[in-house]
């Protein structure tokens, strides 16, 4: 299940977001503090408030536990274009359950925001993050030579999209 986030889930996103293996292939840090998950939580609902970023927490159906996050980490409205981004952590990994949230997430973009266009990217070493892509419709449309930079070192990224409508991006 796919659910608005609040400073109330500073303990849950904490607990994997200090994680340096989920954060190998992301831009930002380990958190190193509850108070710096606290800081983002509430940049979240600032961001709820503007519509600038729509990000969900992940939770599970039956227990209602917070897992992860999910959501558009870029919107562009102007291009009708969004830019997806989640992050599961460690113990639930492996499950289905990214792949579930993200392709709950297209569906919401296309159908309820009007995007004609979702992107994402991912570290061309991020296997699991390029699976996810590809098991949700996503075409690999090339790589982009040293996109980001991670920890003082420039990596290449793949860019993957999918369209509202299969056939249609060539004009
Ligand atoms: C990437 C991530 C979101 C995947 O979450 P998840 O819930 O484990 O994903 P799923 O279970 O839905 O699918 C993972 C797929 O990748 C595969 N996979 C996992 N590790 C892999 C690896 N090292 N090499 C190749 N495939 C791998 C799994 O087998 C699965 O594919 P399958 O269903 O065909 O077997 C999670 O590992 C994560 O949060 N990583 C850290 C943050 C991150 O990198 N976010 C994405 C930034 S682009």
């Amino acid at each position: 299940m796919l659910r608005a986030l609040g400073v109330e889930d500073a303990d849950a996103v904490y607990a994997y977001a200090r994680d340096p293996a989920v954060t190998e292939f992301v831009t930002w840090e380990p958190h190193t503090s509850i108070e710096q998950t606290v800081l983002y939580l509430m940049t979240v609902e600032t961001a709820y408030r503007d519509a600038g970023l729509l990000e969900w927490g992940v939770t599970l159906a039956g227990s209602g536990e917070l897992i992860g996050t999910c959501g558009f980490a870029r919107l562009e409205l102007d291009h009708a274009r969004g830019e997806i981004g989640y992050v599961v952590g460690r113990a639930h990994a492996g499950q289905g359950y990214a792949t579930e949230a993200a392709a709950a997430v297209l569906r919401y973009g296309f159908a309820e925001i009007g995007l004609h266009r979702i992107e994402a990217q991912c570290v061309v070493d991020n296997a699991a993050s390029a699976r996810v892509l590809e098991k949700i419709g996503m075409r690999c449309e090339g790589v982009l030579a040293s996109r980001v930079r991670i920890r003082g070192r420039s990596r290449d990224v793949k860019m993957f999209a999918r369209l509202a409508r299969a056939g249609e991006g060539h004009g």
